[in-house]
């Protein structure tokens, strides 16, 4: 598959594993410099190693995304490692909590809303401007089916992939 992306520069978060990796390895196969992120330093190392072997281009950042300030250190560190930035994915995301309801507490609520939904519109954000320089951008949020169709447990994470899918489409209506 050729999606014309070669030479382009692409921040995932959530990349040690899962998804995130997967959707890196496959950014990296189409020839697009990939920029790594996650919590955990080794998982990171290891995740580099598999497209760096495979032939890809990969540079890592470990960063907690909850943590706002994380946003303009991917931007950065994108910026330092390939001299720009066209796509973002924000990937990391989950149910940040227990799965029922009545164990629950506010602070897992705000968890949820912070790793689903905060860290993906912190990262648009600063992306945006550094996008804007280069002329040309896009942006992925990682949602879920949980967004639109509520599984029935785990209501903290399927009400932030709601708010996270809402966002999104309020943007596509007033691009930044
Ligand atoms: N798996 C599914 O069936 C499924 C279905 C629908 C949607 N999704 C969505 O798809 C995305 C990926 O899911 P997944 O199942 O592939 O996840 P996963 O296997 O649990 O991997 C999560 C990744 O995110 C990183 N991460 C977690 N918290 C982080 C934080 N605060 N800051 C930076 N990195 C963080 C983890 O590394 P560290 O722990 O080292 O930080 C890891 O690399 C999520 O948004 C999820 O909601 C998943």
């Amino acid at each position: 598959m050729d999606l014309e992306l070669a030479g382009t520069i692409a921040v995932v978060t959530g990349t040690s594993r899962g998804i995130g990796l997967a959707c890196a390895r496959q950014l990296a196969a189409e020839g697009c410099r990939v920029l790594l992120v996650a919590r955990g330093e080794a998982g990171l190392l290891a995740a580099r190693d598999a497209i760096l072997s495979a032939g890809g281009e990969a540079a890592i950042l470990a960063a907690d995304v909850t943590i706002d300030s994380s946003a303009s250190a991917i931007v950065e560190a994108a910026v330092r490692e390939f001299g720009g930035l066209d796509i973002g994915v924000a990937n990391a995301g989950g149910s940040a909590g227990p799965r029922e309801f009545d164990a629950t507490t506010g602070g897992d609520w705000e968890r949820a809303f912070r790793l689903n939904v905060v860290h993906a519109t912190n990262l648009l954000r600063a992306a945006a401007t550094r996008m804007e320089a280069g002329g040309r951008g896009s942006a992925i949020f990682i949602a879920s089916v949980s967004g639109s169709s509520p599984q029935g447990s785990n209501a903290q994470y399927a009400a932030a992939k709601a708010a996270l899918i809402h966002a999104a489409r309020s943007l596509e209506r007033n691009p930044i």
